[in-house]
């Protein structure tokens, strides 16, 4: 059988775009060890109960003799705990540290019109600081597939004086 030799490169090209593909993929997943940039701890998601993020929500803390706030929050299909049930309340102009983890699946924390976002990985904790500067209403989107309901995945953080 006569294959034109333009014919023939195209198949050729396109099996050697297949492999290249597929060893991207592989190394993406077994060589880069995929983790949260940044900050972070891992957990064992099966056994959140046990940490703090068993009972989530904000804490006062004093740190160098300042008030700040730790807020321990779980990504669940398809809520945030806390912030979809009740909001996130926090003080404005204080440090506030968020601790974000994942019992299920992947899903992603981001403060809508903010550059506050980050992954929520499970067996990953991630860490992020930031001081809101005023007394507002947040929303807060995620932004990762993470199931059917993934569209109304939404929760909210209340900035008070
Ligand atoms: Cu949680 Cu999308």
């Amino acid at each position: 059988m006569h294959i034109h030799k333009f014919e023939q490169f195209w198949i050729k090209l396109s099996f050697v775009l297949i492999a290249f593909f597929i060893v991207t993929v592989v190394y993406g997943f077994v060589a880069m060890d995929l983790k949260v940039i940044g900050d972070h701890a891992t957990i064992d998601p099966q056994n959140l109960a046990d940490t703090k993020f068993g009972n989530p929500g904000v804490r006062e803390v004093t740190r160098n003799g300042q008030t700040e706030y730790e807020v321990y929050v779980q990504t669940i299909q398809f809520a945030f705990n806390p912030g979809t049930a009740q909001p996130i309340v926090v003080p404005a102009n204080t440090r506030v540290t968020f601790y974000i983890t994942s019992p299920d699946v992947l899903h992603g924390f981001d403060v809508a019109g903010t550059n506050l976002n980050t992954m929520s990985i499970p067996g990953q904790v991630a860490k992020f600081t930031t001081i809101f500067p005023e007394v507002r209403e947040y929303g807060i989107v995620c932004n990762e597939y993470c199931g059917p309901a993934h569209h109304v995945m939404e929760g909210k953080i209340k900035v008070v004086p």
